[in-house]
């Protein structure tokens, strides 16, 4: 018999058997779905790169070593300027920091603990903002675990919230739209006495309304940063497995997208395991299907396979109770899974439009920024052990303003473009990378890259596939030219005042066993348990845009771990931290991490870290999460933080009857993933 509530952290991929399971399908415990060999594509990848991006990428080199301004810009302004990466910490000393921590991050640090609450610094205040079940549209009844139903379920906040966006509600004094993620659902969690073995349709349809988005408007508390919801605002929204989602871009309508229930490959139902996401500059939300393998039994092709998707029944059973989840009856239903959403929070009539120009992948996030002319940029992650990082680049440029015209617009601006997946290569021997984590001989991990061009519109670039295919097989696409295989490209988040892009690499305990891909410049650690942050700054003025530079960041762990990395900042004056997932910045330039998945006997829970000046490096945590949870979604804002607690109370055994976890309501009540505000209790700016 499994032993109760053990430890979490005891499975490969960091977290709890349960987490696991629910989550992402026991993703770790599958094959790794990438079996590709592609680091001898040279050939294909001549193929399908000009002669010209070679050389430009060639010539990276040099630009990412020589001096360079970074650009000032706000999020949705375009990065005017190349912020090439310059400096190396390991070439000269850096001067001692004098300043009593970074703008931004002048609070005492949390120390790791494992209580069951949100741990803040002192000083601070905070509120639980809104919790699962809360009713949020007209005629939904209050939360009773007891009496739950699907069309309650439906009208209430969703379950396990993840990605959080924070927009402006003109004309609403104190009030702002916020826009959650539902990632997915812990049945065993929800429902007294649920049997996995044989859920009932009621639960499962509960489940499939407690899947998806939640538009909540929230109002300000004067003098605080505490925000409650507007229960019934006209804008607010639920969206579920069964709302109604548009397909747009170069694969819609394509036969592969086609199922007896929609013969025009134009239409789905659902949107799931909605992870992170992303804030448009033109006030739209983006959010990423990840792992929505698990939902789809009885897949047989090659193609479901590099996908992770299941041979047998699903751990849910949903195709028992609707059959577009059996493959083997809706070979294609699956491949309507696993695009990037994008929502207009202002527009409650409007349907949710499923972008294929983006590509076909376990998206976990998709976080815009503008190019010098104007045109979005989306930077987005596969999250799987040795899966790829992509981006994609618009060919219509966004316009400004607020008139109908200009929204309309702008809702068809990620339709058209090109997708790109990046490789990645180092700078130094490769003889110098043994897979302990030891910084090379030149002081740092980096190098310089290319973005390879997959698909422009209709017409692909990589050989033997076809456009479509390409949108929809995309990680063929990129295991055909050769992409690098990263340690599970999560949250991305550009650099509001540099332009350059972060990218949460949260772990691979893969890398470098029998038979897989070893450690390499960008990826150095074998057994990578605690993840890495990559740093890359793109070459705006090469007009194809196809060359960056990189380095690593941050290499996560325990600082007295030698192979871990602050960008040289000391390492004594550091938090532990392990896995690094989701991403933002704050308006002085400091990047907000949150984790999933600590791996140094900690709950996970968010930091802050220095990205400029000479306290870069500088990282100090903020908060931690209850038992069991996952800390997701921050938005920092200048007088408030705001994080989704994810699946408090996830420990292997844990039960509605047995819980692991009572959050946030005390002893008797049922834990309830719920999203918290934090603020500065003498109603001052965060960490200033
Ligand atoms: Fe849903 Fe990649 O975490
Ligand atoms: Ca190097
Ligand atoms: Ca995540
Ligand atoms: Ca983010």
């Amino acid at each position: 018999m499994r032993n109760l509530l053990p430890l979490i952290g005891s499975h490969p991929g960091g977290r709890s058997a349960l987490t696991c399971r629910y989550r992402c399908g026991d993703a770790c415990f599958q094959e790794i779905p990438n079996t590709s060999d592609n680091e001898y594509a040279g050939d294909i990848i001549a193929g399908a790169l000009s002669r010209r991006s070679m050389m430009r990428a060639a010539a990276v080199v040099t630009v990412a070593t020589a001096a360079g301004t970074a650009a000032l810009a706000g999020p949705a302004a375009p990065v005017a300027e190349a912020a090439p990466l310059t400096g190396r910490p390991g070439s000269k000393p850096k001067p001692k920091p004098t300043a009593p921590g970074a703008r931004g991050l002048r609070f005492a640090a949390v120390a790791p603990n494992k209580d069951d609450r949100v741990t803040i610094p002192d000083g601070y205040g905070q509120n639980v903002v809104i919790r699962w079940g809360e009713p949020i549209l007209r005629g939904a009844p209050a939360f009773d675990p007891d009496k739950q139903s699907a069309k309650a379920q439906a009208g209430q906040f969703g379950y396990n919230n993840d990605f959080l966006s924070l927009l402006p509600l003109r004309g609403e004094r104190g009030r702002q739209v916020l826009v959650a993620n539902h990632e997915y659902t812990d049945e065993i969690l929800m429902f007294r006495g649920y049997d996995p073995a044989s859920p009932t349709r009621e639960q499962v349809e509960i489940a499939w309304a407690a899947h998806g988005l939640s538009v909540v408007v929230v109002q300000e508390e004067n003098r605080t940063g505490k925000l409650a919801p507007v229960n019934r605002h006209p804008l607010n929204r639920r969206l579920t497995a069964t709302s109604e989602f548009r397909v747009t871009g170069p694969a819609a309508g394509s036969p592969l997208l086609r199922t007896s229930a929609d013969r025009t490959g134009r239409k789905v139902l659902g949107t799931l395991n909605n992870c992170a996401g992303g804030t448009t500059p033109w006030g739209t939300t983006l959010h990423g299907e990840e792992n929505f393998n698990q939902y789809f039994a009885n897949g047989s092709s090659d193609t479901d396979k590099r996908y992770g998707i299941g041979t047998a029944a699903t751990e849910r059973k949903w195709e028992r109770f609707d059959k577009r989840f059996d493959l083997a009856q809706e070979p294609n239903e699956a491949h309507r899974f696993g695009w990037v959403v994008e929502l207009d929070p202002y527009d409650p009539d409007s349907t949710p439009r499923k972008r294929t120009a983006l590509g076909r992948f376990k998206h976990e996030a998709a976080q815009p920024r503008l190019t010098a002319d104007g045109r979005p940029v989306v930077y987005m992650g596969d999250d799987e052990r040795f899966d790829y990082f992509y981006k994609f680049v618009s060919s219509k440029r966004m316009k400004k303003g607020d008139s109908r015209a200009a929204r309309e617009h702008n809702l068809t601006l990620l339709d058209e473009g090109t997708l790109y997946v990046a490789k990645l290569t180092g700078d130094s021997p490769a003889a110098e990378f043994d897979g302990t984590g030891k910084l090379p001989s030149d002081g740092e991990f980096d190098g310089s890259g290319v973005w390879i061009p997959l698909a422009t519109g209709t017409t692909s670039h990589v050989p033997g596939m076809t456009a479509e295919e390409v949108y929809v097989f995309t990680r063929l696409a990129g295991d055909k030219v050769g992409a690098t295989k990263m340690d599970r490209p999560e949250d991305v988040e550009p650099s509001p005042r540099t332009g350059r892009v972060y990218v949460a690499l949260t772990n691979n305990t893969d890398r470098g066993k029998a038979g897989k891909a070893g450690a390499d410049e960008a990826n150095p650690r074998n057994a990578n348990k605690h993840g890495q942050i990559l740093e890359l700054a793109e070459h705006w003025d090469d007009p194809a845009g196809d060359g960056f530079a990189w380095r690593l960041f941050l290499v996560a762990g325990d600082p007295e771990d030698p192979s871990t990395y602050f960008s040289g900042f000391p390492k004594e004056k550091v938090s532990p931290i392990s896995c690094p997932d989701n991403v933002a910045f704050d308006d002085h330039g400091n990047l907000w991490i949150s984790t999933d998945g600590n791996q140094l006997g900690s709950h996970d829970g968010l930091f802050g870290v220095a990205t400029l000046g000479e306290r870069r490096g500088e990282l100090k945590q903020f908060l931690t999460v209850p038992t069991g949870a996952e800390t997701c979604g921050p938005v920092i804002q200048d007088r408030r933080v705001l994080v989704a607690v994810q699946h408090p109370g996830e420990v292997d055994g844990a039960s509605v009857e047995k819980p692991a976890s009572t959050w946030p309501d005390g002893p008797g009540r049922i834990v309830r993933p719920s999203v918290v505000a934090v603020w500065r209790k003498d109603g001052g700016d965060i960490g200033v």
